[in-house]
């Protein structure tokens, strides 16, 4: 409980704080560089990412005592992007998106940190590349190492398929019994295509969409789903990162409405792997509140007849093959309420794919309500009431 509470105010702190990001961009007129764009890239719906204490603890006394110390003519209030600012949390949240633990050397944060651009402003911050690069190093080896977030749960790495084009999904799926053994027959399934072709010297990127969790026959509970490619957490994936869910038992959810996009750094020949802070066999879950579900949720779908397409509901209908298939909704209430609680955010109610899906037409999904106020509070409530 105290551990939802804190999240969400932080998230809601880095949430206030990102428009400072956004605006110091325009005081950039050169063409931006991959890393640039990289480091810049913003994903659909990424309230924050998830910190680890020792991580904080390591960061104080190497990166952060740093730039408290060398960089803050520029980097407190500007002009230069505010990393450098008296708030450690917000510190943490802004530079280690431009940090590589497993490839420190060409960490954004080296590259430009070192490189003495600070000079070319009128001011010598007296920190070159073996500086920065050492930071890190400390940073890493003194904690960060350990958080969840970086080092564990990763699965296998996948090559990316080969001849990708644009609108044309193909499925990546990764065994989660590469994890750890005890999680085999469970999977994690993704569609990916082609966003951009690489052009002008540019590196093309990918769009990654409609992950889903495929649970064996245990439920499984994960939290913040994280993209590593070619052996690097990309931190800045972040579109999954938030996500904390249970998955009864032979059920395959979709996990998110969102996109995520990663930039190609090898020409066909990138390996992704899927990290997650934690993922684990669960005893069974049951929804708490069946009768929040009943009348706030359930009642809402009746009237608006989702059963006529996900088939169940009052008239036991067929529906429709594909949607019955991603989402069948026959069956007792109690089922019902188990299947959507799978694709439920307690931490962030609005962005589940339960009501991404039919209120802002997630994945092209027909719009079944008009405005927010339809499922805000009832359905909201009821979510939020599932959190134990
Ligand atoms: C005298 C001013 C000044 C000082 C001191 C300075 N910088 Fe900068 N820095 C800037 C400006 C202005 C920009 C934005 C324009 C650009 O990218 O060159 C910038 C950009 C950056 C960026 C790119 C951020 C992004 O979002 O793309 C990094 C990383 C960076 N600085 C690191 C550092 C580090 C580390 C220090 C201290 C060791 C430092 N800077 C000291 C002026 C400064
Ligand atoms: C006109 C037909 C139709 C109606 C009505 C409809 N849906 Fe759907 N729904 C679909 C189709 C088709 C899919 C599969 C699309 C996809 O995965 O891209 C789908 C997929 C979904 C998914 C994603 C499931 C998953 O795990 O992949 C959710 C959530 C969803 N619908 C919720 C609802 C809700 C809630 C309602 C009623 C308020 C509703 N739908 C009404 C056709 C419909």
């Amino acid at each position: 409980m105290k551990f939802h509470a804190m999240l969400i105010s932080s998230a809601l702190v880095m949430w206030s704080c990102s428009p400072t990001i956004e605006n110091s961009q325009s005081f950039r007129d050169t063409p931006k560089s991959v890393e640039q764009i990289q480091a810049n890239l913003v994903s659909e719906s990424s309230p924050a990412p998830l910190q680890c204490d020792l991580g904080i603890k390591a960061f104080e006394t190497s990166v952060y005592k740093m730039v408290r110390s060398q960089c803050i003519a520029c980097h407190e209030t500007g002009p230069g992007p505010t990393f450098a600012v008296a708030d450690i949390n917000a510190s943490y949240a802004r530079l280690i998106n431009y940090v590589r633990f497993q490839n420190i050397p060409q960490s954004y944060l080296v590259k430009k940190g070192g490189n003495q651009h600070c000079k070319s402003y009128g001011v010598d911050c007296g920190v070159d590349f073996n500086r920065v690069t050492a930071e890190i190093q400390n940073w890493w080896s003194g904690g960060e190492s350990q958080c969840p977030s970086t080092a564990k749960n990763r699965t296998e790495e996948l090559e990316m398929p080969k001849n990708l084009a644009k609108g044309q999904h193909q499925t990546m799926k990764w065994d989660l019994g590469t994890v750890n053994p005890s999680l085999a027959n469970n999977f994690l399934e993704v569609e990916v295509e082609r966003f951009t072709e690489p052009a002008n010297g540019q590196e093309g990127s990918f769009r990654f969409g409609r992950p889903r969790l495929m649970a064996g026959g245990s439920n499984l509970y994960f939290r913040a789903l994280r993209f590593v490619q070619n052996g690097n957490l990309v931190a800045k994936a972040d579109s999954y990162s938030w996500i904390e869910r249970t998955i009864g038992r032979n059920e395959s959810p979709v996990i998110s409405g969102a996109h995520q996009i990663l930039i190609e750094e090898k020409s066909n020949a990138d390996r992704v792997a899927l990290a997650f802070d934690e993922l684990s066999l669960v005893g069974p879950k049951k929804c708490l509140h069946q009768d929040v579900f009943e009348k706030n949720v359930y009642s809402a779908m009746v009237d608006r007849n989702c059963f006529a397409c996900h088939a169940g509901g009052p008239d036991k209908e067929k529906g429709i093959p594909l949607a019955v298939k991603n989402f069948d909704m026959s069956g007792t209430l109690d089922r019902l309420c188990g299947s959507s609680l799978a694709r439920a955010d307690s931490l962030f109610p609005t962005l589940s794919p339960l009501i991404s899906y039919p209120l802002r037409r997630a994945n092209g999904h027909p719009g079944i309500f008009a405005s927010p106020g339809e499922v805000t509070p009832t359905w909201t409530d009821w979510i939020g009431s599932e959190k134990d």
